[in-house]
């Protein structure tokens, strides 16, 4: 399964975000994939945030880890860019977090090789070709 949709501003990135939200059940992991700057942690803010997340999720860059229990599971968003494999990857709880029902956000996601089940969602963002337009891939 594949889709794509074409935004033009946060507003409708988030949209798409709202629409996603509904098809997570918990254990699934999302890989975000794409351009600098292209919308990774914004959509998963407006993922969280529509799920009634009570604080708002600040970018995992600097933390690694960021945990925003929602109404509907344990949403973690993670970046892995300072990671350098899988055994570093289960080092920040991976397999806990799994186990616990959570939905993992990762951005980076090359970094945690095999720990990515062939059933994961794969979210592909690209920059567009005015300042706020987006192409959002999702595929399973
Ligand atoms: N349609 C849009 N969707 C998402 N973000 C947008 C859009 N238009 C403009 N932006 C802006 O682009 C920036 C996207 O930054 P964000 O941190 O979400 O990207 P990222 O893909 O996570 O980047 P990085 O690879 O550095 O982690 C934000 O400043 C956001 O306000
Ligand atoms: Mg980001």
């Amino acid at each position: 399964m594949e889709s794509s949709y074409q935004v033009n501003n946060v507003d409708e990135t988030w949209a798409v975000a709202r629409q996603f939200a509904a098809e997570l059940k918990p254990g699934d992991i999302v890989c975000l994939e794409g351009d600098l700057g292209s919308g990774k942690t914004t959509f998963t803010q407006g993922l969280a945030a529509c799920l009634g997340a009570k604080r708002a999720v600040t970018s995992p860059t600097f933390c690694l880890v960021v945990e925003h229990p929602t109404e509907k599971f344990l949403l973690v968003h993670m970046d892995l860019y300072r990671l350098h494999g899988p055994d570093d990857v289960l080092t920040i709880g991976w397999e806990d977090y799994l186990a616990r029902g959570a939905v993992l956000f990762v951005e980076w996601p090359d970094r945690a090789g095999d720990l990515i089940p062939a059933n994961a969602w794969h979210l592909t963002f690209t920059l567009g070709e005015t300042e706020e337009s987006r192409t959002i891939s999702i595929a399973r």
